[in-house]
């Protein structure tokens, strides 16, 4: 048997990151890895970066800094702790984040995860090692699949990615140069997936890729499946309750998404459809290749559809150029939509992208107002539509116990955070609940059919872990 040591994994940025470390712990399991939430005590810590924006490039070097330390005091206690760089700034910078910390000692893009117990026998040897190559095998295939306790231990949600990479080019984004080219990966391997899940107790997949909709696996027909396709096959597998997918395109919105959302009941009526800016000059600086008026209507299309579906968006503002009246067009798109959400960022200069070049880069105190003013419209739209679940029934999908002894906590449809008085049983199952109370991050509701205990402490059973 081998010796079993201690891991750490600490994930920043997208979804991705997290179904990548997920996919990490995995592989090294049988190599006697274990996972532990304590930095200090693990022989190997690795940091699962992100380098979309310039601040979580900047937060990994922070904690760079803070791990050399554990290092220093585990070395003076006679332990080896190894540490690793992976994600996109590991692909982005390569190795200079060993020239500029030398405590690091393996730098590993994510197109070479698959390549973990080799890289760290490389470690062991004494080696610093690199590996930021995109190689031609298929990472997927060679990733270790997790075991059913991992999958129970990670809960009743699970992300499953589909797709990754990109072929747009925005001209602010590193996503291209990080993830690669897309890549699809084949329907039978995803439905396989999924089937493994379900069999372990998951209830709903959350399917990520860059360009979800995007989507063009091989089915198993030897021809193309569209992301429709495989939501309407995966919708088949028994135990799967809910399904979603994030992040979508624009440009990719076809009919037979619309047509899957009309007809599954198991696929949530959310979407993330990031739009980036309202105004169409901004828009083709981006290189978005569609106009304002073309998002409407891809969003008008949806609700045709499915007339429950909610939207959420990525806004970035002050791109190289934007004026007042860019950004009064972008507040008037969130008027015209009225989100449920929204993540808004300042643009940051990537180094390499196009962007960077453009001339009319913005002063960041601008950028500065403008996010605040951006972030409190969102909040009023997001407010307005929370608000409007009051004394309103729907199914909850129960994740985990709440925040209070007797509560159990889960997600709304539309992916709003329910917390109810209720039996930690109910964890893994649908229940339908109604709203009594809206809060400022939760809705607060009573099971329907579920009688409420009489003494909520008491029934707390952990759930399993
Ligand atoms: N600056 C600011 N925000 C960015 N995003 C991507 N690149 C940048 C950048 N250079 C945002 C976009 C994207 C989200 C994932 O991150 O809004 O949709
Ligand atoms: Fe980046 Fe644009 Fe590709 Fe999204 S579509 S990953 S923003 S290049």
């Amino acid at each position: 048997m081998r010796q079993t040591r201690k891991l750490h994994i600490k994930s920043y940025g997208c979804q991705m990151n997290v179904y990548d470390s997920h996919r990490m712990a995995d592989t090294l399991a049988p190599q006697g890895f274990v996972e532990t939430q304590d930095a200090a005590e693990a022989d190997l810590v690795i940091l699962n970066t992100c380098h979309i924006r310039e601040k979580a490039a900047d937060k990994v070097y922070s904690e760079l800094g803070r791990v050399r330390v554990l290092k220093e005091e585990a070395a003076q206690q006679g332990r080896k702790m190894v540490i690793a760089v992976a994600g996109c700034v590991a692909q982005a910078e390569g190795a200079e984040i060993l020239r500029r910390v030398s405590d690091v000692d393996l730098v590993v893009g994510p197109q070479s995860y698959h390549r973990l117990p080799a890289l760290l026998d490389g470690v062991a040897q004494g080696k610093k090692v690199v590996d930021t190559e995109f190689p031609p095998e298929d990472k997927f295939d060679r990733l270790a699949q997790p075991s059913g306790a991992a999958i129970r231990k990670r809960g009743v949600t699970a992300f499953v990615t589909v797709q990754e990479g990109c072929d747009k080019f925005c001209t602010f984004c590193v996503v291209p140069y990080t993830r690669g080219a897309e890549v699809s990966r084949p329907a039978a391997k995803v439905i396989a997936d999924v089937e493994r899940l379900a069999q372990a107790g998951v209830r709903e997949i959350t399917l990520l890729g860059q360009n979800v909709n995007a989507y063009h696996g091989d089915g198993a027909d030897g021809r193309p499946w569209t992301l429709a396709r495989l939501l309407y096959r995966l919708a088949e597998v028994p135990g799967i309750a809910r399904l979603r997918y994030t992040t979508s395109h624009p440009l990719d919105m076809a009919d037979s998404l619309m047509e899957a959302h009309r007809d599954l009941s198991a696929l949530m009526p959310q979407l993330h459809l990031p739009v980036q800016s309202g105004s169409d000059r901004i828009l083709s600086a981006m290189n978005r290749r569609h106009t304002a008026a073309e998002y409407l209507t891809a969003i008008e299309r949806m609700r045709t559809a499915q007339p429950d579906m909610a939207f959420t968006s990525d806004f970035i503002v002050g791109f190289p150029g934007e004026t007042e009246a860019d950004f009064i067009e972008t507040l008037r798109l969130v008027d015209e939509v009225g989100f449920c959400g929204a993540y808004s960022f300042k643009y940051s200069t990537r180094p390499g992208t196009p962007g960077a070049d453009l001339d009319g880069q913005i002063p960041e105190a601008l950028k500065a107002e403008r996010l605040a003013r951006l972030q409190a419209l969102v909040q009023s739209h997001q407010d307005r539509f929370n608000a409007g679940f009051f004394g309103r029934s729907f199914e909850v999908l129960f994740e985990r116990e709440g925040r209070n002894p007797g509560q159990i906590a889960g997600k709304s449809p539309h992916l709003q955070p329910v917390q109810v008085i209720g039996p930690s049983h109910l964890i893994g199952e649908v229940r339908r609940v109604t709203v009594e109370e809206v809060g400022i991050r939760s809705l607060f509701g009573t099971l329907h059919g579920e009688p409420v205990p009489a003494h909520a402490a008491p029934m707390l059973v952990a759930a399993e872990a």
